[in-house]
């Protein structure tokens, strides 16, 4: 499973690529506004320092200009996906720039129906929000699930990008069922770690080391 970091704070995605935590990066336009960074400076440090996919996104709503706004966003550096929202046009968008051999990202999908026309349409990969859909009381897991079943099913090589986590139950639900990519933001990754149990052992030890009177170093 690749992780992706949702977020355009350039620290957070530092400190988890560190650690070799990341696979690729996405972004929106509420993330760079959260930055406050100018969207090209920004997303320029971030492709120099990951190697993988990062996802910039176009806010044209029409497709001719969702393609001029792309093509630019995609001259930042060759491991840009161009981000598109699920409309007619974002998915015009997309056929062209898959056409061209871009990365496309194909983002704000809520339904199975979506995802199938994005894969037709020639995506990298399919971003279903699953948070976004648990907020209304529908089961994002389960579109997930609906989708991984569907591209097996014809062999569509599109990847799914599981977003919109909001918690790391999130991940290692969609992980059991096999979703190719997951994007979360840095807190959600780093809570993968914790484990209450861990914390209560490691307490115990030190406190026994203690009483040893024992240095390693
Ligand atoms: C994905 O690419 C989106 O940037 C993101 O996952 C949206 O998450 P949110 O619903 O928490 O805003």
């Amino acid at each position: 499973m690749k992780f992706f970091v949702d977020t355009a704070d350039v620290a957070a995605i530092k400190e988890l690529n560190d650690l070799g935590m990341v696979d690729g990066v996405t972004t929106n336009p509420s993330l760079i506004l959260k930055s406050g960074r100018d969207i090209l400076e920004v997303t320029k440090e971030i492709c120099d320092m990951v190697s993988g996919p990062v996802s910039a996104e176009v806010v044209a709503t029409e497709a001719a200009d969702m393609i001029a706004e792309g093509l630019k966003l995609a001259k930042i550096a060759s491991n840009i996906a161009i981000k598109v929202p699920l409309t007619w046009a974002g998915l015009t968008a997309c056929k062209a720039f898959a056409s061209e051999g871009h990365m496309v990202n194909v983002t704000l999908c809520f339904s199975a129906a979506q995802a199938i026309l994005a894969a037709k349409a020639g995506a990298t990969f399919i971003s279903p929000f699953i948070g976004r859909l648990d907020d209304i009381n529908l089961d994002g897991v389960q579109l997930i699930e609906d989708i991984r079943t569907i591209y097996d099913n014809y062999g569509f090589k599109t990847e799914i990008l599981a977003a919109s986590i909001r918690s790391v139950n999130h991940i290692t639900d969609v992980a059991r069922i096999g979703a190719d990519v997951i994007t979360a933001p840095p807190s959600v990754i780093k809570a993968m770690a914790n484990h209450p149990l861990t914390d209560k052992g490691l307490e115990q030890f030190l406190k026994d080391w203690a009483k040893t009177g024992q240095k390693i170093v």
